[in-house]
């Protein structure tokens, strides 16, 4: 039998002295840490030997146990495979050099991120707003001051209390029931939704209901309607799914679909607003509604009802949801309490229809995990108690309130042509402007006075000349700085005029 001389010390093992330091890395961590690094480099080569344990100990002057120790963590981790003839360095692939975010290393043609997501395109608002919470006139946000927070952290407190630790481990993967029977009962009071708990699913916000039903309802390369222009996070979902997306212009009825739209690109999903269309406010008309459900049936496709911002109707009768306008209709119903709550909770919800509710659920049960379990149940707590509605109420009158001053604001101080679109609920105004007035040039010259509207053309996938004006927020801006602000906007309108 031959046997192989020991392995001499490789210098790449010599190159410094173990730091024994008192506060220094254990030597045993050091070594092990430098072994496999030169492993990794390829200084030491698949298939060579590592030295005897007492050579190296000589060498390093630290004691062979130290060594032994070592060797062993690396054999564990199958950098190196001990045999009789001592400890060998393992064939290893060696890992390619770093890729950049968008292609591979020497191959600059092919893309290392998913292609989709090419196609959404960065808002042109921070998403993170300042630390001090101060911007204002920026759509989409509750008057965070005007939450019952106190009352809140009571009941989650008490939720804890009374499920105690049990609820610490994963919940119903569609939520917890007690807050999906909530949720039907409001939403069948509220918005004339017909539905069971077992439709409800409990979703991270509105964005994840959206996400859910692309995923359950599609495949790649579908066709997609969204409302035109539309909610930029609806976009985003349906572009995560490798959808094709039609843009549905929007007119003062809502949606528009026509026959030729029908029989040329027939949708697999349709998104929309119809209770109050985001941005423009517009009420999809009952004529509208009765047809898209026809249509919707007679060409297998699903409609996404996005209802959210409905709580808050100011003018006139409550507007029903569209699912409860026929029974079976093609609806999925999604809602949020991002804005009846606060946008932080991540809460929303996904009302299926019934038969796709029992088909899905033992697939849903597979895809998803029950969490945020002491907020669910702190907020079933929150409905069933009345809370929620009367913090609804205040909040109702708080918003028409403010949208009553920023209208006189605007009127006062807005010195220039401009159309109001909107308003019969919810917490923004649409201001047109005429198009001398480009709306992203204003909105970004107003970010640098803590002022947030949105560009209306940011809404829009196919910008038409119409496009233009401002989106503002006035759910979480009080009403004594309207006139200010709409004064300094003015300013930063005119200035921005092109010529
Ligand atoms: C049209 C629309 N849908 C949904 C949402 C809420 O989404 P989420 O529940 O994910 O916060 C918003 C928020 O601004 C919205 O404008």
């Amino acid at each position: 039998m031959t046997t192989t001389p020991p392995a001499l010390v490789p210098q790449v093992l010599l190159e410094a002295p173990l730091d024994k330091h008192r506060d220094a890395a254990p030597m045993q961590r050091q070594l092990h840490h430098r072994i496999k690094e030169a492993i990794l480099d390829a200084r030491l080569a698949p298939g060579s030997r590592l030295p005897g344990s007492r050579a190296l100990a000589e060498a390093l002057s630290i004691s062979r146990n130290t060594v032994t120790a070592a060797y062993d963590l690396l054999a564990a981790e199958g950098y190196v495979q001990p045999d009789r003839q001592g400890t060998r360095v393992a064939a290893l692939s060696r890992p390619a050099r770093p890729r950049s975010a968008r292609t591979t290393g020497n191959a600059p043609s092919a893309p290392v991120i998913a292609q989709r997501l090419a196609h959404i395109k960065p808002t042109t608002q921070p998403t993170v707003p300042r630390a001090d919470g101060g911007v204002t006139l920026r759509p989409g946000v509750p008057a965070l001051s005007h939450f019952p927070l106190a009352a809140w952290r009571r009941g989650v407190d008490r939720a804890i209390r009374r499920a105690g630790p049990a609820a610490l481990g994963y919940g119903d993967p569609l939520g917890e029931p007690a807050l999906r029977a909530s949720i039907a009962r409001h939403l069948g009071v509220a918005r004339g939704v017909r539905c069971e708990p077992s439709q409800v699913i409990i979703t991270e916000g509105a964005q994840e209901a959206l996400a859910l039903c692309v995923r359950l309802l599609s495949n790649p390369g579908d066709t997609a309607w969204v409302e035109d222009p539309g909610y930029r996070g609806a976009k985003a979902a349906m572009h995560a799914g490798d959808l094709r997306i039609v843009p549905m212009r929007v007119d003062a009825d809502g949606l528009i679909a026509t026959e030729n739209d029908w029989q040329s690109q027939p949708p697999r999903l349709i998104y929309t607003t119809p209770s109050h269309q985001y941005p423009t406010g517009a009420v999809l008309t009952a004529a509208r509604r009765l047809e898209l459900i026809a249509q919707a049936q007679r060409h297998g496709a699903w409609i996404i009802e996005d209802d959210y911002d409905s709580e808050f109707r100011h003018a006139g009768e409550s507007i029903g949801a569209m699912q409860g306008l026929v029974t079976q209709a093609p609806v999925l119903y999604v809602g949020t309490f991002s804005k009846t709550m606060f946008p932080s909770l991540r809460m929303g919800f996904l009302v299926l229809p019934e038969a796709l509710a029992a088909e899905m659920q033992a697939s849903l049960e597979e895809m998803l995990r029950g969490g945020h379990r002491y907020e669910q149940l702190a907020l079933a707590e929150f409905i069933e108690s009345g809370q929620f509605s009367r913090h609804l109420g205040r909040m109702r009158r708080l918003y028409r309130d403010r949208q009553q001053a920023l209208r006189e604001a605007l009127t006062r101080h807005l010195l220039l042509p401009y159309v109001i679109e909107g308003g019969h609920c919810g917490l923004h105004l649409t201001v047109r402007l005429p198009a001398r007035y480009p709306d992203r040039k204003i909105a970004e010259a107003a970010r640098r006075y803590g002022i947030a509207p949105s560009p209306l053309s940011g809404f829009a996938l196919c910008p038409m000349a119409g496009d233009n004006g401002l989106v503002l927020g006035y759910g979480n801006t009080s009403a004594e700085l309207f006139a200010p602000l709409v004064h300094r906007l003015s300013q930063l309108i005119q200035a921005a005029e092109m010529s």
